[in-house]
């Protein structure tokens, strides 16, 4: 079996669990995720906000106990055609590639639904999702937070 068995694309019965999983992260993933110190009020707000018919959601979901180990979103970002995607994997579960598959996964749907692009924002330090993200074959700014995949051209003339 692969390591992301049991991913799939999430919908909005499965909104108790993504909040469960998001408030379940350790202050540093928090900030490491959201990009400041959540509070759970925070993640609260953020998790009741998630809307699976506007971003793309997908989770790798532990079919026996039901509970989401990692969750990738892609949500539309400001400029028009861009998705901004983020991800994250509780810490029992990490360094087996399910953040990998769950990010490659959350990017084919987007592009499938559109998107041309994908932004990725993160602190400077945060070197697994660096690592992540350049192992998918994304371009890393100098600056070290921020990276982006574009839409793969054959996707891009499938979908024309
Ligand atoms: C980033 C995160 C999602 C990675 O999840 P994961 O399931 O451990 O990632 P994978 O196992 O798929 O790793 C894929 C690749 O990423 C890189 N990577 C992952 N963890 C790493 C680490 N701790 N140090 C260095 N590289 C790392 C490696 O290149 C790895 O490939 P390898 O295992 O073959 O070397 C996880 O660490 C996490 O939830 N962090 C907190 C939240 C966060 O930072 N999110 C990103 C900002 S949106």
């Amino acid at each position: 079996m692969s390591a992301i068995d049991g991913a799939r694309r999430l919908d909005r019965r499965d909104l108790p669990e993504m909040e469960r999983h998001l408030l379940a992260l350790e202050p540093a993933d928090r900030r490491a995720r959201f990009g400041s110190a959540f509070s759970d009020a925070a993640i609260l707000a953020y998790a009741r906000g998630l809307n699976p018919a506007r971003g793309v959601l997908v989770g790798a979901v532990d079919e026996a106990s039901g509970r989401i180990l990692g969750l990738a979103e892609a949500q539309p970002a400001e400029a028009p055609g861009w998705v901004e995607v983020a991800v994250s994997v509780q810490a029992a579960h990490r360094r087996r590639g399910l953040g990998r598959g769950l990010v490659g996964a959350v990017l084919a749907a987007a592009f499938e639904r559109g998107a041309e692009a994908a932004e990725f924002l993160f602190a400077s330090g945060n070197r697994p999702i660096a690592g992540l993200v350049r192992a998918l074959g994304a371009r890393i700014d100098v600056t070290l937070d921020r990276a982006e995949i574009r839409r793969p051209a054959l996707t891009r003339r499938q979908a024309a």
